[in-house]
């Protein structure tokens, strides 16, 4: 698979990923380690951010597990610093961790409503504020996940676009702020990516062929393309852009909200 990876690009360097235990965020912290970064995962079950770790260390990186929940500002704060005083400073924040179900906005209740926001938004708000003393003083970089929910108007799926609306959001108002410290604040969109759990509990079983033919290059994407991503706007590479959302959707946010617009259709 083509690749813009490089060896060593992140040496001497530590992140932090909110949802390192599974699916996008533990391919993102084991690409980052690949590259040479020091990672900390966190998320809410220790045992998955075990299993990463390990693999982590098993290929020869530097990894550690820390259990916290992102809606509790002082766990999340206290991971934040078992990170530091593990590994010294903190270069790069990135917020994976989500929850998502399908819900009509009708039936959805309030608490699950604020479940996700809490989830989505308040838990990336949590992770840069508690990040940024420390990515001042590296001049460091933020990459938040969104979703293409954030921008498409999305039946089922109100809770989880207004979360991902807010992050978006709150990319640009960070960057701007946050920019005189040398913080770059950015996103990454990502379309349906194969193999995940947000695409277990978001797509019907057995309608792949209908839901790929929704997507302008007909297949979903893969976690290796989201890491690129991630990649490219924590590097060098990207040193004045911030603020950016970036879609890596395959084209699939040009054809508005898609199959959801099906399933509300056959009663979702
Ligand atoms: C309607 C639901 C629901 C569902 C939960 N709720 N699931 N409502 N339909 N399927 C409601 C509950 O009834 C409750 O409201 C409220 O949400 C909180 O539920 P809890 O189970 O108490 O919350 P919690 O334990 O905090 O769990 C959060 C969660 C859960 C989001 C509900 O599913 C979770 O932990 N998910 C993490 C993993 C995840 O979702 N991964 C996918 C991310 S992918 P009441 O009123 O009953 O108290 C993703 C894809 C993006 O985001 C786009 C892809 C294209
Ligand atoms: P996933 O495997 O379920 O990843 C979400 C992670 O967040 C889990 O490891 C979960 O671990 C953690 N998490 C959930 N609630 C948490 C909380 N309160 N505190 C701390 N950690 C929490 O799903 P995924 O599909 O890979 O999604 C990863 C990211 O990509 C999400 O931001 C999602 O919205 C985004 N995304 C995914 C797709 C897709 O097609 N999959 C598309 C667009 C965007 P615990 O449950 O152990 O805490």
């Amino acid at each position: 698979m083509q690749s813009v990876f490089v060896p060593g690009l992140f040496e001497n360097k530590t992140a932090i990923v909110t949802g390192g235990g599974s699916g996008i965020g533990a391919g993102i912290a084991k690409r980052l380690a690949k590259q040479g970064a020091s990672v900390a995962l966190v998320g809410r079950t220790l045992e998955k951010l075990e299993n990463v770790a390990k693999e982590i260390e098993a290929d020869g990186g530097k990894a550690l597990a820390a259990s916290a929940d992102v809606r509790q500002y002082d766990a999340l704060a206290n991971a934040v610093k078992m990170a530091v005083d593990r590994f010294g400073g903190i270069d790069f924040a990135v917020a994976s961790a989500a929850g998502n179900f399908l819900a009509p906005a009708a039936t959805l209740s309030a608490n699950g409503f604020r479940a996700v926001i809490d989830i989505d938004l308040c838990g990336t708000f949590n992770l840069a504020r508690a990040c940024f003393e420390y990515l001042s003083k590296t001049k460091g970089a933020i990459v938040s996940i969104t979703a293409t929910q954030a921008k498409i108007a999305t039946p089922l799926q109100c809770h989880a676009g207004a979360a991902k609306a807010g992050i978006e959001k709150l990319t640009r108002d960070l960057a701007l702020e946050w920019g005189r410290f040398g913080i770059r604040v950015n996103a990454v969109a990502p379309g349906p990516i194969e193999g995940t759990e947000g695409m277990s509990r978001l797509a019907p079983g057995g309608a792949e062929d209908m839901l790929k033919k929704r997507v302008p290059m007909r297949r979903y994407g893969n976690i290796h393309e989201i890491c690129e991503a991630v990649t490219y706007l924590l590097s060098p590479a990207a040193s004045f852009i911030t603020g950016a959302s970036l879609l890596v959707d395959g084209g699939t946010s040009l054809l508005g909200p898609g199959p959801f617009l099906d399933l509300l259709e056959q009663g979702g």
